[in-house]
C-alpha cells in the first residue's frame, strides 16, 4: 500500500483498546494506518491486556503503549495528558459498554479514560460485544447523547459473536474501520470541486389551497435549502432550486429558481429535472396531506354554530419517487425530522428511500430547525457510517453536506 497521497499520511492517530475479543483485530488496524503513513500510539485497558498483549501493539504501532495512570516502572506513565494534544483523532476498537458509559458520563478511573476525558479531537467509537447489551436502553441512551455531541460510531456488524450466538454487535472489520478515518481525513483535507455538476434542490414549505384565499402549510423558511444552493454554486456547480413559498432570493447566478407552491407542482418539476442532474437534495417541508378538493371561491360560513370538516388525501412521496427512478451515476440525499428513535428512524427512511445519505435534523436543540438561522445535523451514509455534527450556521451545515456530496462524486 503506498502511503503517497493518503489523507492518513503524517496523521497522528490514538488507538483506544477496552477488554472485548475482538481486540485481537485491533493489531490489524494499527498495521494499516502505520502502512497509510500514520504515526500511531496505543492505549489499553487492563481489561484488553487480557486479549491482546502490549508487545504487540508495541510491535506493530512502533511506539510505547499506554496502560496505566501511575506506573512508575514507565517514564511515559503521565504521557495520556500530552497524548491528547497529539492525537489528530483517536478510535476506541473495540468499545465495550463499559467505556462508552464511562465516556458519555465523564468517568476517568484509567489511563484510558481519563485520556478520553481530555480528549477534544474528532473521535471514533467501534462498539463491540453481546447483542443483549448493545441493545439494553442504558448503552443506546449513551450511544445516542455521544452522537448528538458530534462522536462517530463505525456500527457493529451482524455475525457469529463469542458468546456463541449470532446477532449485531461484532466489530467492524479493521478495513472497515480504516476506511471511515481515511473519509473523514480526506473529507476534511480536499474540499472537492462540484464544476460541470448539475444539482436539483427542492427547498420551503409547500402550500395546499383549501379555497381561493386560505392553504395548509408549514414554518419552513427555506433557508437551509438556498444556503446548500448557494454553496454548491460557488463550487462550480449549476443548481436548480425548487423552492415553494419563501420571502428569501438566491444570489449566485449559477442558481435557476423554480418556484412552486403545492407538494404535486414540486412533484412535476422535481422529476421533470431529475434525468438531467447529478445529484438531488431534497430539504423541502413537503406537506403529507392536501385538501381532497379545492374551492375555487372563497368558503362561506353557513351557519354560525356549524364547524367544518376538510378532507385530506395523501401527497406524492418526491424523494421516494426520485429513488426509484435514480440511476447508477446518480446521488440522492434525503433529509429527516424524527421526534423517536431518531437514528434507527433514518436509516429505515435512507433504505426505504434508496438514498446516498440521510441528514438527519435535530428537533431537541435549542436554535435549531425551522426559522433558525443555525442548525445541528447527523449524516448517516448507505454504509452505515455517522456523522454527528454540533450546532453551527446553515451555511456549515451546507459546508458539510457539500463536503459529503463532493466525497460521493
Ligand atoms: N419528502 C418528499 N415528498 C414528500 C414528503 C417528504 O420529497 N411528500 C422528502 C423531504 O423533502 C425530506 C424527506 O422526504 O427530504 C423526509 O421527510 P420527512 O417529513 O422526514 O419524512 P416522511 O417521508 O414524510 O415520513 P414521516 O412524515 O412519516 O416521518
Amino acid at each position: 500500500m503506498s502511503t503517497i497521497g493518503s489523507p492518513l499520511s503524517g496523521k497522528n492517530i490514538i488507538v483506544g483498546v477496552t477488554g472485548g475479543i475482538a481486540a485481537y483485530k485491533t493489531p490489524l488496524l494499527v498495521r494499516l494506518l502505520v502502512k497509510a503513513g500514520a504515526n500511531v500510539r496505543c492505549a489499553m485497558s487492563q481489561h484488553a491486556q487480557q486479549f491482546v498483549t502490549k508487545l504487540t501493539l508495541e510491535t506493530v504501532s512502533g511506539n510505547v503503549v499506554y496502560t496505566d495512570l501511575f506506573d512508575r516502572d514507565n517514564p511515559h506513565s503521565t504521557e495520556h495528558i500530552s497524548l491528547k494534544e497529539w492525537g489528530d483523532a483517536m478510535v476506541v476498537a473495540p468499545a465495550t459498554a463499559n467505556i462508552i458509559g464511562k465516556i458519555a458520563n465523564g468517568i476517568g478511573d484509567d489511563a484510558i479514560s481519563t485520556l478520553l476525558l481530555s480528549f477534544r479531537g474528532p473521535l471514533f467509537i467501534c462498539p463491540a460485544m453481546n447483542t443483549h447489551m448493545l441493545e439494553g436502553y442504558a448503552l443506546q441512551r449513551n450511544m445516542e447523547y455521544l452522537r448528538r455531541n458530534g462522536v462517530h460510531f463505525v456500527e457493529s456488524e451482524c455475525g457469529e459473536l463469542a458468546c456463541g450466538t449470532t446477532g449485531n454487535g461484532r466489530m467492524a472489520e479493521p478495513e472497515t474501520i480504516f476506511n471511515c478515518l481515511t473519509e473523514y481525513f480526506s473529507l476534511n483535507t480536499t474540499k472537492g470541486s462540484l464544476e460541470g455538476k448539475k444539482i436539483l434542490i427542492t427547498a420551503g414549505p409547500t402550500y395546499e389551497k383549501i379555497d381561493s384565499v386560505r392553504f395548509i402549510g408549514n414554518f419552513s423558511t427555506g433557508k437551509m435549502g438556498f444556503a446548500l444552493a448557494e454553496e454548491l454554486a460557488s463550487r462550480g456547480a449549476h443548481v436548480f432550486l425548487v423552492t415553494g413559498p419563501t420571502h428569501l432570493s438566491a444570489q449566485n447566478p449559477d442558481i435557476e429558481r423554480i418556484d412552486i407552491m403545492s407538494a404535486r407542482e414540486m412533484y412535476d418539476a422535481a422529476t421533470g429535472l431529475f434525468p438531467q442532474c447529478d445529484a438531488a437534495i431534497l430539504s423541502a417541508a413537503v406537506a403529507d396531506f392536501r385538501p381532497e378538493h379545492e374551492a375555487d371561491h372563497k368558503i362561506k360560513k353557513q351557519n354560525d354554530s356549524d364547524g367544518m370538516t376538510i378532507n385530506l388525501v395523501q401527497n406524492p412521496d418526491i424523494l421516494a419517487t426520485l429513488g426509484t427512478m435514480k440511476q447508477q451515476r446518480q446521488i440522492l440525499v434525503g433529509f429527516a425530522l424524527e421526534t423517536d428513535n431518531e437514528v434507527d428512524n433514518a436509516k429505515k427512511k435512507l433504505t426505504k428511500k434508496n438514498l446516498d445519505f440521510i441528514v438527519l435534523n435535530s428537533l431537541h436543540d435549542e436554535g435549531a430547525g425551522f426559522g433558525h438561522d443555525t442548525n445541528k445535523v447527523t449524516i448517516i451514509d448507505r454504509n452505515g457510517y455517522i456523522t454527528a455534527g454540533t450546532l453551527k450556521s446553515k451555511q456549515d451545515v451546507a459546508k458539510d453536506i457539500a463536503d459529503k456530496l463532493s466525497q460521493l462524486f
